[in-house]
């Protein structure tokens, strides 16, 4: 494997592949498959999970990582091209990231979106330009528009807890933040509840409707797999008979970028938090799923994300366990 970027990258046998390999290294540990081999990371973007996860996916499998973050006390990083560096920046990102590279048998990067162009981050523009300085095998670790790990984390917690997959409901929901958060979860996570063949139904407020291409690869994987996709700003209809409601919020996409009138259409919207009385009609067992970091009282209610129907514990395990199978198959000897 030269590059873990999208699930659509793969045939449904390969992810079937990964998703047992990420189940067998649960059970049966293989605490030297990576001996010798190093993992570089660079986090460009925060993280809590995927910079525990990898290193200790990592490790449990005998290799080991470094990290690089502006946060650290490296040189101040220039990002923009062509950029005459007279300024305080003292290294650009083009010797940077080769040189980073260059330490590691594969090279795991992070990279939000800017958040100012949607055709730009649509098309991962920043990431794409990042991957091109390095000639090892990479790993998004998430970009302006996706966030593989985590999709391949939550096929597996869709599976671990038998949540069908073909006539499985599987309800997206924007929810309040108060900041304008990027999509690349709830695009990714469209494509994967898609691909899994599950009927998915997009909830959320009239100004934050998915990009037309993310819905049109959503519904395409869809029509494959034997899966639906439906958009909808009804609540009740959404949730009626939902097997899982998976919450995350995003930017509005009729403002992206114009933060001001972002901030005046999500201000009206802070009843958008997921409580017990969203699942009157869904299936009595509907669970509760979130990538995490998530904001308490604000995205989902603390009943909710401490009762019975939150798997999202579970769900963040699951990052070290699909990627401790991605780093096997990237670096593993038969690789
Ligand atoms: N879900 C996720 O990617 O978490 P972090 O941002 O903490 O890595």
């Amino acid at each position: 494997m030269k590059a873990f970027n999208d699930l659509a990258d793969f045939s449904t046998e390969e992810l079937e592949a990964l998703l047992a390999l990420a189940g067998r290294l649960d059970e049966r540990p293989e605490p030297t498959a990576l001996r010798g081999k190093v993992l570089s990371l660079l986090f460009l973007s925060p993280s809590l999970r995927t910079l525990a996860s990898f290193q200790a996916a990592m490790t449990r499998l005998g290799g080991g990582s470094f990290v690089i973050s502006p946060d650290m006390s490296i040189h101040g990083l220039e990002t923009r091209p062509g950029i005459v560096m007279d300024g305080a920046a003292a290294e650009h990102i083009r010797e940077a990231v080769p040189v980073i590279a260059s330490y590691g048998d594969a090279i795991g990067i992070r990279a939000f979106a800017e958040r100012k162009n949607l055709d730009r981050d649509l098309a991962d523009a920043e990431f794409e330009s990042l991957v091109e300085l390095v000639d090892t095998p990479y790993i998004n670790m998430e970009s302006a528009i996706g966030h593989p790990c985590q999709n391949l984390a939550d096929w597996k917690t869709l599976d671990d807890y038998d949540i069908p997959a073909n006539g499985g409901k599987f309800v997206l929901s924007w929810a309040y933040h108060p900041k304008a958060l990027p999509l690349a979860v709830p695009a990714s996570t469209l494509y994967t509840a898609a691909r899994r063949g599950m009927d998915v139904t997009v909830l959320r407020p009239e100004g934050f409707e998915l990009p037309e291409p993310v819905t049109t690869k959503a519904k395409s994987a869809a029509e494959a797999s034997g899966g639906s996709i439906t958009e909808t700003d009804d609540r009740v209809a959404a949730m009626q008979d939902a097997h899982v409601i998976y919450a995350k919020s995003w930017a509005s996409t009729r403002h992206y970028g114009d933060r001001l009138n972002d901030q005046e259409l999500r201000n009206a919207l802070d009843d958008w938090c997921v409580d017990e009385p969203w699942f009157d009609n869904a299936r009595k067992d509907c669970r509760f799923m979130h990538c995490l970091p998530v904001r308490r009282g604000v995205v989902v209610s603390e009943a909710v994300l401490d009762g019975p129907r939150s798997i999202v514990i579970h769900e963040a395990r699951n990052r070290m366990l699909a990627q401790m199978a991605v780093l096997h198959q990237m670096l593993g000897a038969e690789s």
